[in-house]
């Protein structure tokens, strides 16, 4: 699409343009807020906004004249387009310590992420009082619009960690496929079963939070060359998909919907795969649910001479510990952990949307 709407009760760039149907380029961008205080935080809070509604319209920014800095920095021409750009503007739970006396609005379920067994947390890659995720149909969009945010936001916070994802077109069809060559995405909720799984609504929660969701980022290496040497059978078992296709084991087409109760003991599913253990598709496992909107990414080399590529994997939900966590806890000794490498993220919480010209980002948590 060419551009996504900025009002709205919710925010888009959390269910539109819809789950599988991502846009290609994002960026995940986490701050430390150095605003000493509630009003200046409320001006920060401002800002972004107005940054965010012009940059997801588009439009011809100002001329200053050749004298001045200019106020755009041109890296997408004269006329800034909307390619498709949505802002989605999240807050950590640091957000919610001493500093802005918000103790007692903080979302009920949001808490800093800690470390799961197999994984190998690394501070600078990890949490932030808010977290900024642009995504666009081209990477330059992306790029300009973070340096957009942040020019205009230095006397208010200032960027602790970011990440820049890709997304692979449907090869051939279907869902974008991911670095260990796996279509992802295929199972997610859509529709009013998303929306029922995502947006909070629980009446326990602080008002100003309903409407928005918790976002769970988890920045997970690949060992793609490692991984490049299991044999396709073996590949399939870990996720208990097939990788041409993308059909669970027991169907032919992307879509078919696994029957587990038919295969009790894993027989053609294994009972350790990815997909089996994420879901288990009973009863009491339906509201354990989530959205998964990831990306891949590349940060080069490391110092072995190995690519450092993987998953950025972002997830919404309408409770941490009812999905996220009761998901992940299942998944802790599934084969695929010999072949990933978890080091960063964080646990937050995406506001809701801002409504109308004259709202802003937070205004009813300020
Ligand atoms: C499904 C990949 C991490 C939760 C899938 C699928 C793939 C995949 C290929 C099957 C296609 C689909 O339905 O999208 C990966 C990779 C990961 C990863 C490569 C890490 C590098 C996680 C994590 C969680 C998770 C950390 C949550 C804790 C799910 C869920 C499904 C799924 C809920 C859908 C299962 C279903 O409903 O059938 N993942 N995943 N994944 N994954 Fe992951």
């Amino acid at each position: 699409a060419a551009s996504y709407p900025f009002h709205g009760e919710h925010q888009s760039g959390i269910l539109t343009p819809g789950p599988s149907g991502k846009q290609a380029a994002t960026c995940v961008a986490a701050f430390d807020v150095t605003a000493e205080n509630k009003t200046a935080l409320a001006e920060l809070f401002q800002t972004i906004t107005t940054r965010a509604r012009f940059l997801a319209a588009g439009g011809t920014p100002p001329n200053l004249g050749v004298s001045q800095p200019p106020s755009d920095s041109d890296v997408l021409g004269p006329v800034v387009p909307s390619d498709g750009l949505t802002v989605a503007m999240s807050a950590g739970s640091t957000l919610f310590d001493d500093r802005f006396g918000l103790a007692d609005r903080k979302p009920l379920k949001l808490k800093p992420l800690v470390a799961f067994p197999n994984d190998s947390p690394d501070p600078a890659w990890l949490h932030g009082d808010l977290v900024l995720q642009f995504s666009a149909n081209h990477q330059d969009t992306v790029h300009h619009a973070i340096r957009d945010v942040l020019k205009h936001t230095r006397d208010g916070m200032q960027l602790r960690w970011k990440i820049e994802g890709y997304n692979s077109p449907p090869r051939p069809s279907g869902s974008g496929r991911n670095l260990l060559g796996f279509k992802d995405g295929t199972a997610n909720p859509t529709g009013t079963l998303a929306s029922s799984l995502i947006w909070v609504d629980d009446p326990k929660e602080p008002v100003w939070a309903i409407g928005g969701s918790y976002l769970v980022v988890r920045l997970i290496r690949m060992l793609v060359e490692f991984w490049d040497r299991v044999s396709i059978n073996e590949q399939e078992g870990m996720f208990g998909r097939r990788r041409d296709t993308g059909a669970p084991l027991d169907g032919t087409n992307e879509f078919d919907t696994p029957d587990y109760k038919a295969d009790p003991d894993g027989n053609v599913i294994p009972l350790d795969s990815h997909i089996r253990l994420a879901n288990p598709r009973t009863a009491q496992t339906a509201n354990q649910r989530l959205i998964r909107r990831s990306y891949n990414y590349d940060l080069g080399v490391d110092l072995n001479g190995n690519l450092q590529a993987g998953h950025i994997f972002i997830a919404y939900q309408q409770d941490l510990e009812r999905q996220f966590e009761t998901v992940q806890k299942r998944l802790v000794n599934e084969p695929l952990v010999d072949y990933v490498q978890p080091f960063g993220g964080g646990y937050f919480f995406t506001l809701p949307g801002v409504r109308s010209q004259s709202d802003w980002y937070g205004r009813t948590l300020l």
